[in-house]
């Protein structure tokens, strides 16, 4: 397995630095409205208005939450709400990371508010309801549902102001694209935005929103969520030619993004494992009969190149070609779909768990690789008795 070097982390940061994107294509592609919602970090609010109630002032998502009680169940679910997690706090605990200059430019998309970087209760919780929604003490939010009840007079929090871009795509496009020249391989580092422009979806109307946040919900799965990739992707295993019947295995694994707005997986860090093999009757493996090949993005991080890029576009699909002896004893042709959504990190832990000495920071990575190892699953696995 490849190990990632901290490196990669340094220049993530270099790469993510707002200083460093291309600030042009930023304003273009975001339109004035975003440009300047999606300034990171968010600037200090500054003083409530006078007539706010201390709940009304508080930028908490617990306060939002007294009073939108289904976004805060739903939001506290998702990894927005645990961006600032073991993995990334550990980070910026020892190592060059913890520089400030680094922290800060790290700090931009986990924990945005300019006052979450005073106030570490806050800066705990990852991205508020706030650094979506508040600007200056001011409320901004999808137009008003038709069905909505109508506001109370005077409205809590002085009413809200209904911007059309909180359905758009390019809503969120400013953590989850990069929008700088350093693209290897001809494509940024984090692309999402961009894949999905191009996608079928986009074409229909269907936005980032449509699928991560169905009726408006906070839920925002993704790919540490089996349902929601399972929904999304198809997996087929077939015979071809020769088939099942000879002394020879003839199959195709397919794996198919239907339903994905963007390159399945469309971060450099997640890895997808396609693998078909045979098995005895009684479910053991028989050696020598696997083929395997990966579904990602590889990066060389020591000269920041691209290696190889076989995620799948929205609406493709790869094909695994399974052609081998039929061994003795095999009585089952087997094809399963493995998803790692945390390949690349758990490479970065495992070596800084080597290095921290710092306490804090080494619980913090001791915890950040657990998750890591428990967030992979099979997304399918297919079975063909053999004649
Ligand atoms: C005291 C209760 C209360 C608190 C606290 C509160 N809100 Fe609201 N909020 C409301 C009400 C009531 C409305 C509906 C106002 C209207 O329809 O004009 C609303 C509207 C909104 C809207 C617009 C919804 C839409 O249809 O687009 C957003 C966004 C919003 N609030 C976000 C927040 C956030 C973020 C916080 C915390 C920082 C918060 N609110 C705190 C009561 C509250
Ligand atoms: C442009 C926004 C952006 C910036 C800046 C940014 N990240 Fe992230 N980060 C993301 C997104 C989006 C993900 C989720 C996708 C993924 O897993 O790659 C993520 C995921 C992670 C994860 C894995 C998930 C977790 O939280 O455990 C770690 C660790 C991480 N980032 C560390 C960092 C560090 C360290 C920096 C500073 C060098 C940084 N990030 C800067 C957007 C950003
Ligand atoms: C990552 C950005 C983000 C975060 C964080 C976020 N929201 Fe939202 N919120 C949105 C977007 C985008 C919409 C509009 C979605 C749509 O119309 O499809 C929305 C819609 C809403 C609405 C209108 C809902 C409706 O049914 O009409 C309310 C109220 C709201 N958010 C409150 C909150 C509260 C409270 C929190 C924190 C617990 C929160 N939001 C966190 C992006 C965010
Ligand atoms: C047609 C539905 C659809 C649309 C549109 C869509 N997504 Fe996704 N997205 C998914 C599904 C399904 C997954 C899980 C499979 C995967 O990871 O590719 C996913 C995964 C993700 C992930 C997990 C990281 C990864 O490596 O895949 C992120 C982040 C994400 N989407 C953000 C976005 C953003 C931002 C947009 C808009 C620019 C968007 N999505 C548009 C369906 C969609
Ligand atoms: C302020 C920056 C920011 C904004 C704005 C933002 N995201 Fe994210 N998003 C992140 C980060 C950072 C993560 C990873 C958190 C982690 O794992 O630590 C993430 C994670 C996700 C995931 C989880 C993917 C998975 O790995 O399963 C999805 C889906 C997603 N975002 C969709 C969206 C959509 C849709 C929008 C727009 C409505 C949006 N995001 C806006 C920063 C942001």
């Amino acid at each position: 397995m490849t190990r990632f070097p901290t490196r990669w982390l340094l220049l993530l940061a270099v790469a993510a630095c707002p200083a460093a994107a291309g600030a042009g294509e930023r304003e273009a592609i975001l339109g004035p409205f975003l440009a300047q919602h999606w300034r990171l970090p968010v600037p200090a609010q500054g003083a409530p208005p006078e007539a706010f109630t201390p709940l009304e002032a508080a930028l908490d998502p617990a306060s939002c939450g007294s009073c939108h009680p289904q976004q805060y169940a739903d939001w506290q679910t998702t990894l927005h709400a645990g961006a600032y997690s073991p993995g990334f706090a550990g980070q910026l605990i020892e190592g060059p990371l913890a520089e400030r200059t680094e922290r800060d430019a790290c700090l931009t998309c986990h924990s945005p508010l300019a006052e979450q970087q005073r106030d570490a209760g806050l800066r705990a919780q990852g991205i508020v309801c706030a650094a979506c929604h508040v600007r200056s003490h001011r409320r901004f939010g999808p137009p008003r549902r038709p069905d909505a009840a109508p506001a109370p007079s005077p409205a809590p929090h002085a009413g809200f102001e209904a911007r059309a871009e909180f359905q758009d795509a390019r809503f969120c496009a400013e953590c989850h694209q990069f929008f700088d020249a350093d693209a290897p391989g001809g494509k940024p580092i984090q692309n999402t935005f961009v894949e999905w422009q191009q996608s079928p979806q986009a074409a229909r109307g269907e936005t980032c929103q449509s699928c991560h946040m169905p009726d408006r919900a906070h839920r925002w799965r993704g790919i540490h969520d089996p349902e929601t990739v399972r929904d999304a992707v198809d997996v087929t295993l077939t015979p071809v030619a020769a088939g099942l019947e000879g002394p020879r295995l003839e199959a195709a694994l397919v794996v198919n993004n239907r339903g994905v707005g963007h390159h399945f997986p469309s971060y450099v860090t997640p890895r997808v494992r396609v693998a078909v093999w045979q098995e005895d009757s009684s479910g053991r493996e028989l050696s020598g009969t696997r083929e395997q090949a990966w579904i990602a993005r590889v990066l060389d991080f020591s000269d920041w190149s691209e290696i190889s890029d076989t995620r799948i576009p929205p609406g493709e699909s790869v094909k695994l070609d399974y052609a081998q002896e039929r061994a003795a004893g095999a009585a089952v042709l087997v094809g399963r779909v493995t998803v790692d959504p945390d390949y690349h990190y758990r490479g970065v832990y495992q070596e800084l768990v080597q290095t921290y000495s710092d306490p804090a920071a080494l619980s913090r990575m001791r915890e950040a690789l657990r998750r890591a190892d428990a967030s992979r699953y099979v997304l399918r696995e297919l079975r063909r008795p053999l004649p």
